[in-house]
């Protein structure tokens, strides 16, 4: 990750715009910001303890502001009197983040946060991008998740998936 800061930044950031490479410096520069806003825009405590920040805060802006996987694996998404949909500010029930139980007929949405032994779902990192990428249902071979959106998550990258795993196993326990 190149990082540009200070006088140095400007001068790299105008010395492209001049060479018009502007938008090369703009791509590396972006997820340093969304390490930060992930940062600020988890709901919940992070145990920070021996990880990576920056991958916990590309995870958590991944799981937070760009896939929202918390719109069906939080139930309800929103604590009472948290509602924006009413006009309340917004605001989530720490204990039911990412615990699931949002029933989709199909389906009911499944805890994804550590588990007692610390993995997110319960899912080792392979059963993790398996289940991601694939759809893989856990021990239940040829099925494939009915409601989960794998096939778009099936273009995440190595990084995003690592860091979105990171991210769910950084969730204060
Ligand atoms: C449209 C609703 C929806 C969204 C968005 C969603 N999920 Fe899910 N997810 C589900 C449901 C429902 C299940 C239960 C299995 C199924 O789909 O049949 C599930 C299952 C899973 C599983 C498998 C768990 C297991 O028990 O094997 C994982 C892992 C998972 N989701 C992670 C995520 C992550 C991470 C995100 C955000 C990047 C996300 N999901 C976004 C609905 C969703």
């Amino acid at each position: 990750m190149v990082r540009t800061a200070g006088l140095a930044g400007l001068v790299a950031l105008t010395a492209a715009g001049r060479t018009g490479a502007a938008e090369a410096v703009g791509a590396v520069d972006a997820e340093d910001r969304w390490v930060e806003a992930g940062l600020r825009a988890a709901p919940v405590p992070l145990d920070l303890e021996g990880r990576q920040r920056e991958l916990v805060g590309l995870g958590s802006y991944l799981v937070n502001v760009v896939a929202t996987c918390g719109g069906c694996h939080t139930h309800p998404e929103y604590a009472s009197g948290g509602d924006p949909f009413r006009g309340e500010p917004a605001r989530i029930d720490p204990a039911a983040y990412l615990a699931g139980g949002t029933d989709f007929g199909r389906a009911v949405s499944s805890s994804i946060r550590p588990d007692g032994a610390g993995l997110p779902a319960g899912l080792g990192y392979e059963g993790f991008v398996r289940a991601m990428r694939h759809g893989e249902a856990r021990g239940e071979p040829g099925k494939v998740l009915q409601v989960m959106p794998w096939p778009a998550f099936n273009a995440l990258d190595e990084r995003d998936l690592r860091a979105m795993y990171e991210y769910l196993a950084a969730i204060a326990r």
